[in-house]
């Protein structure tokens, strides 16, 4: 019998959602006026270091890939689900998306600006998740910019990776320090790190990353 990979797993059930998905969440920053001041300031360090272009890891259906067009970054979109790559096209076709895996980037070493993953990384198991922070400064241009948004435990000192009912695929929360230490660990140098509480609607405590690929080494 051929075992099925956590990252197929994945892919087959936002394959599955892709529709509904893109209903409830088209630009899933639009909703919160912190996170939207975040990806507009990521935009603004991607603009002033003038490196290259920002590729939306784990895009989904491209809501946030157009956002950052629209805030005048070159940005295009890359997705495991077939299915949410072919609404991003179909919505935003003057934008580029690309099916791929971020763990395993069809992408040149030190070409791209930005890197953001949007709560892309939830999903990754987190022995992987070391390869993903080394995929994304590989494929980051010295004096690039990384953003990440992710779901965060409840308890700062519990370092733990937790596992919860997410509704599509089997998700994690991750500790903020353990996701800064991920970073650092791959030579990322933080520029900052929030940690918003839950909205209303909201289950869970949010983090985010903002951290740039030294200059020098
Ligand atoms: C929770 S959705 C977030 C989508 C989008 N970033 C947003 O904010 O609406 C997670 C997305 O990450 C994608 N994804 C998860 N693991 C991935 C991987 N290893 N490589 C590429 N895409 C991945 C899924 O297919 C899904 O579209």
């Amino acid at each position: 019998m051929i075992e099925s990979s956590p990252l197929d797993t994945t892919r087959a059930a936002y394959d599955s959602v892709a529709n509904l998905y893109a209903e409830l969440f088209r630009d899933s920053v639009e909703g919160h006026s912190l996170d939207r001041a975040l990806v507009t300031a990521f935009a603004e360090y991607v603009r002033a270091a003038d490196v290259g272009p920002v590729a939306d890891l784990g895009c989904g259906p491209g809501g946030v890939t157009a956002r950052l067009a629209s805030l005048g970054v070159t940005a295009f979109g890359v997705d495991a689900s077939p299915a949410m790559i072919e609404l991003a096209r179909q919505e935003y076709p003057h934008l580029r998306f690309d099916e791929g895996s971020m763990l395993a980037l069809d992408i040149a070493d030190g070409t791209l600006g930005g890197v953001l993953a949007w709560y892309s990384i939830i999903h990754t198991p987190p022995q992987d998740l070391p390869v993903l922070f080394e995929e994304f400064a590989r494929v980051l241009a010295p004096g690039g910019h990384l953003l990440v948004g992710f779901f965060a435990t409840d308890d700062d000192a519990q370092p733990s990776v937790e596992p919860f009912d997410h509704k599509v695929s089997l998700a994690y929360r991750l500790p903020i320090d353990h996701v800064v230490d991920l970073a650092a660990e791959a030579g990322f140098t933080e520029i900052g790190r929030m940690r918003r509480e839950p909205g209303e609607g909201e289950r869970f405590r949010h983090g985010r990353l903002l951290a740039r690929k030294p200059v020098e080494p």
